[in-house]
């Protein structure tokens, strides 16, 4: 019996050898992509030379937004206070959540449900507004219009991936903004989700791909807080408002 206790199915290791799903990390290096190489370890095969192209889109689409975003603002703060930049890339990466890169997870199991179950877009905007939940994948603070989802959605209809979660995605959109007074786009992470249902991936991995995505765009902040700017510079809400208590004296012992 082996005396194993961990299996994997991801990546063979021996002594000067590695293979990922089968594959040799030496012909790897020479024969695949990023892109080619992030799909084959997510989905345990090669893409196809369509899902290898759209990989590479979704990828380049969340590389960074800019200081604006939560991430970049918490690893550009902790690399100020004098962190390393593993700590700093760290914080910016703990950020991501349901608000912000993360809707790919909850909108792309909303997407794959609902055309599991046939739901259509009036049907899931009222469901979600009787129960007063907003729909993860739309809005934005910044853009009326996300070019990047405008721009990923013609990449995915040249890759031949437009199908009925891209559809759905769309007429929500639509629906979500009938009648209503704010512009609320569908966002990179309402595109990303819709694409990789599309594809077939498991909503579960959808934080993955974002991850995968703005880590790059993390690491480029961090080294130019590092490489330009002082530590502990004026980083803070400067203009922060106090709304507490009125000055008062502690009662006397
Ligand atoms: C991204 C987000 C935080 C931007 O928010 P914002 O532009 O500051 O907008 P607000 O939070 O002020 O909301 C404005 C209105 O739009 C509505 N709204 C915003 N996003 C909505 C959504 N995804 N679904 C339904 N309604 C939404 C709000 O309920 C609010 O309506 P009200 O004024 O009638 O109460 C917000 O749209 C959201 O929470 N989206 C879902 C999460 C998401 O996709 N995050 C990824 C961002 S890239």
């Amino acid at each position: 019996m082996s005396e194993a206790n961990w299996t994997t199915s991801i990546t063979k290791t021996a002594a000067g050898e590695l293979r990922v799903r089968g594959y040799e990390i030496t012909a790897m290096i020479r024969q695949l992509t990023f892109a080619q190489t992030v799909f084959l370890i997510l989905k345990g095969e090669l893409p196809s030379a369509a899902e290898a192209r759209m990989m590479e889109g979704m990828l380049v689409s969340s590389i960074d937004h800019g200081i604006t975003p939560p991430s970049n603002l918490a690893a550009r703060t902790v690399m100020s206070g004098g962190n390393s930049l593993n700590a700093a890339v760290a914080a910016g990466v703990l950020t991501i959540g349901d608000s912000h890169g993360g809707a790919i997870e909850q909108c792309a199991k909303i997407l794959q449900e609902a055309v599991a179950q046939g739901e259509d877009a009036p049907t899931l905007v009222t469901r979600f507004k009787a129960a007063g939940k907003r729909i993860p994948g739309y809005g934005h603070r910044i853009h009326a219009r996300d070019p990047r989802s405008s721009a990923l959605f013609t990449l995915a209809d040249e890759c031949g991936f437009t199908g009925p979660h891209i559809r759905l995605a769309a007429a929500l959109m639509e629906e979500l903004e009938r009648g209503g007074t704010h512009k609320l786009p569908l966002n990179v992470d309402g595109a990303i989700a819709a694409i990789i249902s599309e594809m077939g991936f498991d909503w579960r991995l959808g934080k993955g791909f974002f991850l995968i995505a703005r880590v790059p765009g993390l690491v480029a902040h961090v080294f130019e807080e590092w490489t330009t700017q002082k530590p502990m510079r004026k980083l803070g809400p400067l203009g922060g408002e106090y709304a507490g208590p009125a000055d008062r004296e502690l009662p006397l012992v």
